[in-house]
Order: structure tokens, then C-alpha cells, then sequence
């Protein structure tokens, strides 16, 4: 496939833009200091903090950080929008907070609506739930601060 060159600079802290890469979604989060800091929060209710079990061949390094990004721009998550479990698209929910159906503390993260699987902010999966994996991490690489490189 071929590399999708996307303009990051209209993706505001706390909203993300979909692009498509491979037939597939690509989600682009801009995280806010607050979303951040909720990683370390959910650190211990993730199945696969560090993202080091073997299930995407091709995972890059920095993928293993609890952010999940790339050193330049750790405060901007880009994950293919597409669920471990059975494929189904996740929807975000950003909002922190107890909520029905959701992990008790809730930090904000992507829901999916299949079979209730749950993920946090860097889209690590939430323990006790069907989704065997953290969601995939496409390799990218940024050309500017305003411009990003996927594939
Ligand atoms: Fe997402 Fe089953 S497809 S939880």
C-alpha cells in the first residue's frame, strides 16, 4: 500500500481526525495533558501495559511506551481504529467518569460496541474483557510538526 501523507495541524488537543490507510481506519488523537496523565492511572487495569506480547509482527518500538507514539509528539496516539477482537470499529468516549457498561475508573479511552471491549487513551486493552490485544500501531514518521507520514 501506499504511504498516506495526512495535515495534523486542524487536530485540536482532545479531538482526533480518521484517515484511511490499507482499506483500513486510522485514528489521529491529539491528547490533552489531562488525557496523558491518565495513562498512568490505567496502567494497572490493562491487559498489556508495555505492549509486548506478540501479536502484530510489525508493531514499531515506539509503540511499547505507555503512550504509544513517537518521541517527537508523545501527546499524539495514531492507531488503526479497528478491534482485536473481532474487528468491529470502537467508538471514542473521552469523557472520565463512571458510566454504565464501562470499567468503574474510567479515564476515557474507545468503547467497543460488538462485545463491550474497552480501551484507554494509548488504546491498550482494558483486563476482563473479549479483546485478546492492544490495538494496532501503524509505523509512521513526521515530516514537520504538521505533517505526518503513514507507512
Ligand atoms: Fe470488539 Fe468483539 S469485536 S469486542
Amino acid at each position: 500500500g501506499m504511504p498516506v501523507e495526512v495535515d495534523i495541524s486542524d487536530v485540536a488537543p482532545g479531538t482526533m481526525k480518521v484517515v484511511e490507510w490499507r482499506g483500513k481506519p486510522v485514528w489521529i488523537l491529539r491528547r490533552t495533558p489531562e488525557m496523558m496523565a491518565s495513562l498512568a492511572k490505567t496502567e494497572a487495569n490493562v491487559a498489556d501495559p508495555a505492549s509486548d506480547k506478540i501479536y502484530q509482527l510489525d508493531m514499531p518500538e515506539y509503540a511499547k511506551n505507555p503512550e504509544r507514539a513517537r518521541a517527537e509528539h508523545k501527546e499524539i496516539l495514531v492507531v488503526v481504529g479497528i478491534c482485536s477482537h473481532l474487528g468491529c470499529s470502537p467508538s471514542s468516549r473521552f469523557t472520565p467518569g463512571a458510566q454504565p457498561n464501562l470499567p468503574d475508573d474510567w479515564q476515557g479511552g474507545f468503547l467497543c460496541p460488538c462485545h463491550a471491549s474497552t480501551f484507554d487513551l494509548s488504546a491498550r486493552v482494558f483486563k476482563s474483557v473479549p479483546a485478546p490485544s492492544n490495538l494496532d500501531v501503524p509505523p509512521y514518521m513526521y515530516l514537520s510538526d504538521t505533517t505526518m507520514v503513514i507507512g
